[in-house]
């Protein structure tokens, strides 16, 4: 990771610390955790949604594991972070043999149109810090994207949440047990597997959840 890459993420953590969400991008030991279910298919071509690439460690693990006739949309909410991972797949050479099939969406994943079908949504947006019904609409509106038997991968650090509830005023420790609550009730009906990443500032908890067949 560049020093150009850390302080565009450093300066977007300030401006908005909310959806950022993380003192600097994911290690490669994450992005290659999230993006094991892509390796891991049955061969075929693959329709692949990224939600919140930032500066996009995650969408170059994604890029690495593409195949030929697979095809990525990357939905992210900061135009900073869209500008920069333009110019990144327009420039780097790491991007050029699957350029033509990105395409970046300079919108939030509440946005993504359902019935789009695809295989495998990987996620990096801060749940953890949104509220209930945040949580709900980024959930539904990606699964409603997701075709029957896709899977759906994030992740969550695993101190930060504990330590947050330690010291939150009595209203807030109410909204933080809400938005959990949502958030493990997806994890228990949709579950398909989870890792621990160690190596990662945060360690992370990478979840894999199945889109249900109809
Ligand atoms: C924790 S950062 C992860 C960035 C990068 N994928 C990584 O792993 O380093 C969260 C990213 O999600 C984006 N984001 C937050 N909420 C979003 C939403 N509703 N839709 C799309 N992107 C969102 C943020 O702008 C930011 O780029």
């Amino acid at each position: 990771m560049g020093l150009k890459e850390r302080l565009t993420f450093l300066s977007q953590l300030r401006a908005d610390f909310v959806h950022t969400g993380a003192i600097q991008p994911s290690s490669r030991f994450l992005a290659t955790a999230m993006t094991r279910p892509l390796r891991e298919r049955s061969p075929g071509d693959a329709r692949i949604l990224e939600i919140g690439p930032g500066t996009g460690p995650v969408t170059r693990a994604i890029v690495r594991s593409m195949g030929d006739g697979d095809e990525l949309e990357c939905y992210e909410i900061n135009s900073d972070f869209a500008q920069y991972l333009s110019r990144t797949v327009r420039e780097d050479p790491a991007f050029t043999e699957a350029r033509n099939r990105i395409r970046i969406h300079n919108a939030p994943a509440q946005e993504v149109e359902a019935g789009e079908g695809f295989d495998f949504v990987v996620c990096s947006a801060p749940l953890n810090n949104f509220d209930a019904g945040t949580i709900e609409d980024i959930l539904r509106s990606s699964f409603a994207a997701m075709r029957p038997g896709g899977t759906f991968t994030f992740f969550g650090y695993v101190v930060f949440p504990a330590l947050r509830a330690l010291f939150a005023r009595h209203a807030t420790l109410a909204k933080l047990a809400e938005a959990q609550a949502v958030k493990n009730d997806w994890i228990m009906r949709h579950r398909k597997g989870s890792q621990v990443v160690l190596l990662n500032l945060p360690p992370a908890r990478v979840h894999h959840l199945e889109g249900l067949s109809h």
